[in-house]
């Protein structure tokens, strides 16, 4: 039996999705514990493209549970879109998708308060998703936000909505956007609510009741670990754990429980949004987005690229306790004739092997790199290790010792079979 937390290792859309979907043949329930329709897991069936953000991305295969965790903060209006569209496309969620009663709502105002402090912040925006991720996590923590439980009870979801949106209305004002109307949000929440009551229900002992079972259960990181609220590069972060210790917290299963590791990362690097980047290389970023690749799922923002940082992936290692790593997009990389992999920071005659807190040095960081030697050809239809161009091999080996796990899985394409167990 092994529990398996899959994290990002870098700074989200490593190609969890793509992975969680592998992983999920076999396992028996995959779990999202943090984050909320922020996120955008790509999945690719034959030619369809599924992409998930909320739902677990394990929903796609048959036979599978799917639990929204207790750490998720759900758009109820978001999900009950995202189920439809799934059922549209012949995917069924009756019956095997479950949701925390205790998990946190997202409201209208919480995406515009979301959108109006990054107007504030002017150029020194976050670059937020406007998914309003960050007020619901901040009503959680400060203990005035509305639950799973709350939204289903319908008298006691009135009288507290009818509160907040008086009191978010006051700041709204303040800001000079729109006020809410009760009226419409209660409508559309109440019937959002009347949709989801079949699937809510206590998803901790849910989670222990199929451990007794010997259920193996996968658990599906959003966002990456420079992303996490605690050790990311704040406060260019979103607004959960999104390292591993966020799986046991965002679900209610014990860290004795869990069995191994898994740290996603791609042969190289992006990020979507603002926010330090020592590696950024304008050289990767237009080969990639000439080739029609980068682009966000959820916002579809051109995701800024850069050549692989092994300073953040071994941190990624350290806090996460990766124990197996899954490479993905190995196949961007297949025309260089030179690839570069960070192996350290420089600012000015100081030299770091970490990355350093303060985000003011961060951004400072010049990145000291290696080179190794391009493939310059196609790995795409490569299935079995031994198939992949030795100097691939070389330079996924060299990442992965850089990094400081075991090289698990490597991925040279969207689909489920471009996927080689090394
Ligand atoms: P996630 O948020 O970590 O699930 O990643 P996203 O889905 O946001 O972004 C990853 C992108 O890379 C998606 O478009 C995937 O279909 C794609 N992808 C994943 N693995 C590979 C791979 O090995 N090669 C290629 N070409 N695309 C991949
Ligand atoms: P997946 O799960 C990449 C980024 C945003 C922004 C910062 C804060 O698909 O990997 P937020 O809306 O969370 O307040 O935005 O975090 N961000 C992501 N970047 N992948 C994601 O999710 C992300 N979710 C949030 O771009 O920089
Ligand atoms: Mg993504």
């Amino acid at each position: 039996m092994a529990n398996t937390i899959l994290v990002g290792a870098q700074w989200g859309d490593e190609g969890k999705g793509k992975i969680i979907d592998v992983l999920t043949e076999r396992a028996d329930i995959v779990v999202r514990t943090q984050g909320g329709n922020n996120a955008g897991h790509t999945v690719f069936i034959g030619k369809q493209k599924y992409v998930l953000h909320l739902v677990p991305s394990g929903i796609l295969r048959k036979r599978k549970t799917c639990v929204i965790g207790n750490g998720v903060v759900i758009d109820p209006l978001g999900l009950v879109e995202e189920i439809d569209g799934l059922r549209k496309l012949g995917i069924k969620t009756d019956g095997n998708l479950f949701i925390s009663e205790t998990a946190h709502l997202v409201f209208p105002y919480h995406r515009e308060m979301d959108a109006q402090r990054e107007i504030l912040k002017g150029k020194n925006k976050i670059g937020t998703t406007k998914r309003g991720i960050g007020p619901a996590y901040g009503d959680k923590a400060a203990r005035t936000g509305l639950r799973v439980v709350d939204l289903v009870n319908s008298s006691r979801f009135e009288t507290l909505l009818r509160q907040k949106i008086k009191e978010n209305n006051e700041i709204l004002k303040a800001f000079g956007a729109q006020p809410l109307s009760f009226q419409n949000v209660h409508a559309a929440y109440r019937a959002a609510g009347d949709r989801l009551k079949p699937f809510v229900t206590n998803t901790v002992v849910l989670l222990h009741e199929a451990m007794q079972q010997q259920k193996e259960i996968l658990f599906e990181g959003a966002q990456g670990t420079f992303l996490d609220i605690d050790h990311g590069t704040y406060p260019f972060v979103t607004s959960s754990n999104t390292t591993a210790g966020g799986a046991c917290t965002g679900s209610g299963v014990p860290p004795h429980r869990m069995d191994r590791v898994v740290g996603v990362m791609k042969a190289y690097t992006t990020r979507v949004g603002e926010g330090p980047l020592p590696s950024e290389s304008a050289e990767i970023a237009d080969l990639l987005h000439a080739m029609g690749r980068e682009f966000g799922a959820t916002t579809g923002r051109a995701r800024r690229c850069g050549w692989f940082d092994a300073v953040a992936t071994r941190q990624a290692t350290m806090v996460n306790g990766i124990d197996e790593l899954a490479i993905t997009n190995i196949d961007g990389l297949d025309s260089l004739e030179t690839i570069k992999a960070c192996v350290g920071y420089r600012v000015g005659t100081t030299r770091y092997d970490y990355v350093p807190n303060d985000i003011e040095a961060l951004s400072k960081c010049q990145p000291v790199y290696v080179e190794f030697p391009g493939w310059q050809t196609a790995t795409d239809k490569a299935r079995r290790w031994k198939e992949l161009p030795a100097k691939a091999r070389s330079y996924l080996k060299a990442i992965a010792e850089l990094t400081g796990a075991r090289l698990a899985i490597a991925s040279v394409g969207p689909a489920r079979e471009q996927t080689i167990f090394v």
